[in-house]
């Protein structure tokens, strides 16, 4: 039988959560159009659409939180958030800004050019969606174990080296200003990339000059993959070894809402001298004066203390060991996950348990649906909806490999007894798998349309 840890808190605060009964559920569904963003919170009872800025603070955030100095310029908030990034980040210059795609629009806006490529494993769709939006292709290169969500391989997140050459020889090294690596890789079931990979891909990109960015939402929670399963770093700290994934890549973005344990936040890191003062003159105009970026002094508080928070190895065994138990209890059940289980979220298996529906119909989103129906569960469509595009040559859609329903974890939210009542329902929804139908879209706007796209049943 799985095995949860035990957590390395207790609880001081809580929230009502409240379960609709299921012709309620109905109703809340067919208005949200099919599309589980427009469900309001309030009637959801587990919701696992996320792990971004659903963390529960802790103590001494809140305490971080009633210390935040407002000052417009330089305050002492900005201070601290700046010496807590670069003791990890090691980077010269910290930006914030109010959260992850924020880092990425001002980062991708300054250095891409229309035609431009940027690989990477996998990117997430807010990085696909900025890229796109200035004019880039973005191009995913993780290995094949990767894309098969059943192989059981300990670094499902790496980057094929071949496939990085492949894109060189195409499409021209001139063509492509700047590398990516997501860790841990969201896209991709939440797996881990190894410090060789991250290593080897630092050297592919050097030798072509071109920088390499690291997406690195989750390096805490990627960092601790490391040190279980790559044997030369078991007795190396936490921060020891996101301080060295970090030496290999010349700058970062970061949505801080995820590994640093806030609900809201986010910054770009880099060595750039140029590009810094670029990105710094465009954070003016769109998000704020460079010491506050879109946050207020508080915010910048609890970034800096949640960062050093999140690099805690009783905390971070907790966090994968819970997320591992919930994949466990899942596979026991038959039902068929990403495997092995991820860091932040496991990821159901869409294709597999929804064979009989085409993709075109979008399986990931009928399981998606499905889960809320039967028991007020919300997870999110990592599939067709989220991913498929126009081939501009051919004008056929192309949709991904992967058909998923991701169940994200809030960090330190969620007990084992919440995590045993996703499992059952999941088991009810696999009884009666047979009877569920596809979707077809009503609406859905140019980027990222699974935010307000709008379905009906088929
Ligand atoms: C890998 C990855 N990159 C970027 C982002 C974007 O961050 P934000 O939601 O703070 O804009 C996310 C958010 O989920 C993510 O998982």
């Amino acid at each position: 039988m799985a095995k949860y840890p035990p957590e390395p808190f207790k609880i001081k605060m809580v929230e009502t959560i409240k379960l609709l009964d299921r012709k309620e559920r109905i109703n809340k569904i067919r208005e949200a159009k099919y599309n589980l963003f427009n469900l309001k919170a309030e009637d959801i009872y587990i919701d696992l659409l996320t792990d971004s800025g659903t963390s529960a603070m802790s103590d001494n955030q809140w305490a971080g939180i009633m210390r935040g100095d407002e000052s417009y310029a330089g305050s002492r908030s900005y201070q601290h958030f700046e010496d807590s990034i670069k003791d990890i980040f090691g980077f010269k210059f910290v930006i914030p800004t109010h959260q992850g795609r924020a880092a990425e629009a001002l980062l991708f806006s300054k250095i891409l050019k229309p035609g431009d490529y940027v690989p990477s494993n996998i990117h997430f769709d807010t990085t696909e969606g900025n890229i796109r939006n200035n004019g880039g292709i973005p191009v995913n290169c993780v290995i094949d174990e990767g894309l098969d969500p059943s192989t059981n391989y300990p670094f499902k997140g790496n980057i094929d080296l071949n496939k990085l050459q492949q894109l060189v020889d195409e499409v021209g090294i001139e063509k492509i200003p700047i590398a990516m690596i997501t860790i841990t890789n969201n896209s991709g079931g939440g797996q881990p990339v190894s410090l060789e990979n991250i290593i080897e891909v630092s050297k592919f990109w050097k030798k072509y000059n071109v920088p390499l960015f690291i997406d690195a939402c989750r390096y805490a929670e990627n960092s601790y993959f490391i040190k279980q399963r790559e044997k030369i770093y078991h007795n190396w700290s936490i921060k020891e070894i996101a301080k060295k994934i970090f030496s290999y890549a010349d700058g970062a973005t970061m949505s801080a809402k995820k590994d640093a344990l806030v609900n809201i936040g986010g910054f770009v890191t880099l060595n750039d001298d140029e590009l810094a003062k670029k990105i710094t003159s465009n954070l003016i105009i769109t998000e704020g004066f460079r010491t506050y970026g879109g946050l207020s002094g508080r915010d910048l508080e609890a970034v800096a203390i949640g960062l050093q928070e999140g690099l805690n190895e009783d905390y971070l065994k907790y966090r994968i060991e819970q997320t591992a138990y919930l994949g466990e209890s899942l596979l026991e059940q038959g039902i068929p996950i990403v495997q092995p289980p991820g860091g932040h979220a496991i990821y159901l298996d869409a294709r597999n348990i929804l064979p009989d529906i085409p993709q075109e119909h979008f399986p990931a989103q009928a399981l998606a649906v499905a889960l809320y129906i039967e028991g007020g569960i919300r997870g999110v469509e990592i599939g067709g909806l989220m991913f498929a595009y126009k081939d501009e040559k051919t004008g056929d859609m192309v949709y991904p490999k992967l058909e998923l329903v991701r169940l994200a974890i809030p960090r330190r939210v969620y007990t084992r007894a919440h995590l045993d009542y996703v499992v059952g329902i999941a088991r009810k929804v696999m009884e009666k798998r047979e009877s569920l139908k596809g979707y077809r879209i009503t609406y859905q706007p140019r980027l990222l349309r699974h935010f307000t796209v709008e379905l009906e049943e088929i």
